[in-house]
């Protein structure tokens, strides 16, 4: 008990094993599906799919199936159609998941990643620019699937690879000593390294000698100059305090900030591996690994002056890391618009004889995201940055609040949480490779499909069961109605809802499920009376409620959305 697809499946490769035939209980669950129209039935078997093991058409399979399971526990109804075989819970049924998910509070979580290990490469911002809204998707995004990870019993390692090596290090640290100070960069932080990077850009123009003293500025640093390392150090610890501030708000921590130049020393051998394994090939003085049979183009190793680029990183990186933490994946999240990179030298790492790059380096790309239908693009400087998205969400909901609930208490927390909240709902709730457009009507809307609706469907519940006061046995008895039975039997989705979107790298099937489970549950809330109903339907609608809300606030966790008891 009591996820009902893994029911029936034990159920149905134990009728096949009767007949000699070998299924195993897992790969009979996965035959079975939802149909799309709740007439016909919770669960469906469709029976072609077993047409070629039983040797026989699928409604002669459907009807002796049903014979089977017509006896079974929980089954109210199972009927052939089509081919098809219909299933029906009964209403004991939909009382066992409530009391199943009462007696197990982290409902949908699994011990089945067990010793396992995945590391998860996720926000990795560009040190000393802001966040910007571009990275929104990888730092949500990457954030959950961790919080799946977790739940589904694997040891995670969140990484932030953040972006702190490359030549314009050598344009910062020229532009800071000709035209910043320690105090300015005090003051105003990553804003001032971004006026002098700027600036450095703009006289560049105008005096192309600044870039040469740039790359010797960098030059400099590579070579491990004390003074120039404690500026390149000090850039980064101005950057971390802002991007620090961020992830508080959003609730999210990481277990290693190991950037790009923590790999700097790591990357010569991993060059001296491609050479030795004759993967380098001379294009127009560079270093590549042609990846011709692959249809793409060759990733580039080592550039013309000997320079090494960001493919050279990322698979240093991740040599080191398979060793460091023995991956069983290693996934990274970022935008589409990187899927080459990540395909190109995932290549070049099997070429190298890594088999476990096949399947064990998984990139999970997104698509771009505006707001209010306009597209963001920096060099039109149309660029919206992180904080200010969440910091106005915030206001919004703030002021909401005080126009609706003048008497709420930690008014300014409940503020954060829903502000944040409904734009992280927002960047999760469609299929992550779609672009997307954050419109702030729809993202605050407490009625709407949005983060707000989901969390004061949360509280709702919260406080319902606050008010109940004194509560009496439930009557075994008890005969839940429609309402009470849909609700029920969509929370019993939640466990296979949270290891699909495991699977497939796929936050949204959970949002999207809860936006369904809330729709539910208000639609229950509205047409039954509950604190002043009759006892024995009044501690049921009780009941039911609170595993409602297990399976929100679980929902929501897994978002890295926070719980609002009260809005
Ligand atoms: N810093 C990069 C960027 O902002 C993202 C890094 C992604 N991770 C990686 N291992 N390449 O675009």
């Amino acid at each position: 008990m009591r996820d009902n697809k893994e029911y029936l499946g034990g159920l149905l490769s134990a009728f096949l094993s009767e007949k000699g035939l070998t299924l195993s209980p897992e790969e009979a669950a996965a035959l079975f599906e939802k149909p799309a129209d709740s007439k016909m039935g919770d669960l469906a078997l469709p029976c072609f799919r077993l047409a070629k093991m039983l040797r026989a058409a699928p409604p002669v399979i459907a009807a002796g199936l049903a014979e089977k399971f017509k006896g079974a526990e929980g089954i109210k109804k199972a009927e052939a159609v089509n081919g098809y075989l219909n299933f029906f819970f009964d209403a004991a049924n939909s009382m066992a998941i409530v009391q199943y998910i009462l007696d197990h509070p982290s409902f949908g979580s699994s011990d089945e990643g067990k010793g396992k290990v995945i590391c998860l490469d996720f926000s990795s911002p560009n040190i000393a620019k802001r966040f910007h809204l571009g990275h929104l998707g990888t730092t949500v995004i990457g954030n959950s699937l961790r919080n799946i990870f977790r739940f589904m019993g694997y040891e995670t390692v969140a990484i932030n690879y953040l972006g702190d090596w490359g030549t314009q290090f050598g344009k910062l640290i020229y532009a800071y000593l000709h035209w910043s100070s320690k105090e300015a960069v005090e003051q105003k932080g990553i804003d001032e390294l971004a006026r002098i990077y700027v600036k450095f850009s703009e006289e560049a123009e105008k005096d192309d000698g600044l870039n040469q003293e740039a790359r010797n500025a960098f030059h400099r640093l590579e070579e491990g100059d004390p003074e120039y390392l404690e500026i390149w150090k000090y850039f980064k610890e101005i950057s971390l305090r802002e991007y620090q501030k961020t992830y508080s708000l959003l609730g999210i921590t990481f277990d290693s900030y190991n950037g790009e130049s923590f790999y700097t020393d790591k990357m010569p051998a991993a060059v001296e591996e491609m050479r030795e394994k004759n993967l380098l090939e001379l294009d127009d003085g560079a270093s590549v690994v042609r990846l011709d049979e692959e249809k793409m183009p060759p990733c580039l190793i080592l550039k013309r002056d000997g320079s090494t680029l960001y493919p050279t990183r990322d698979i240093a990186a991740a040599l080191w890391r398979k060793k460091e933490y023995n991956f069983d994946k290693c996934i990274y999240v970022t935008s589409a618009g990187q899927s080459l990179h990540f395909a190109q030298w995932f290549k070049v790492l099997e070429k190298m004889g890594y088999a476990w790059a096949k399947d064990g380096l998984v990139h999970v790309p997104y698509g771009t995201m505006s707001v209010n239908g306009e597209k963001l693009a920096s060099r039109t400087g149309n660029v919206v940055l992180l904080d200010d998205l969440l910091a106005e969400a915030v206001r919004k909901c703030e002021k909401v609040i005080d126009e609706k609930h003048a008497d709420l208490q930690d008014r300014h927390e409940v503020a954060e949480a829903v502000g944040v909240g409904a734009v992280v709902f927002n960047a999760l709730a469609n299929s992550r490779i779609k672009d997307s457009d954050f419109v702030w009507e729809e993202a605050l809307s407490f009625e709407g499909n949005s983060g707000p609706y989901v969390q004061y469907t949360y509280a709702r519940t919260s406080s319902l069961l606050r008010k109940a006061g004194d509560r009496c046995g439930l009557n075994e008895e008890y005969k839940p109605n429609e309402e009470e039975t849909l609700l029920s039997n969509k929370l019993a989705e939640f466990p296979e809802t949270v290891r699909r979107a495991m699977k497939d790298y796929e936050p949204s099937l959970i949002s999207r499920y809860l936006l369904a489970v809330c729709a539910l549950y208000n639609q229950f809330y509205h047409n039954c009376r509950i604190l002043n109903a009759e006892e024995e339907a009044r501690e049921y609608r009780l009941r039911l409620s609170a595993a409602t809300r297990t399976v929100i606030g679980n929902g929501l966790d897994l978002l890295g959305i926070r719980r609002t008891e009260e809005i």
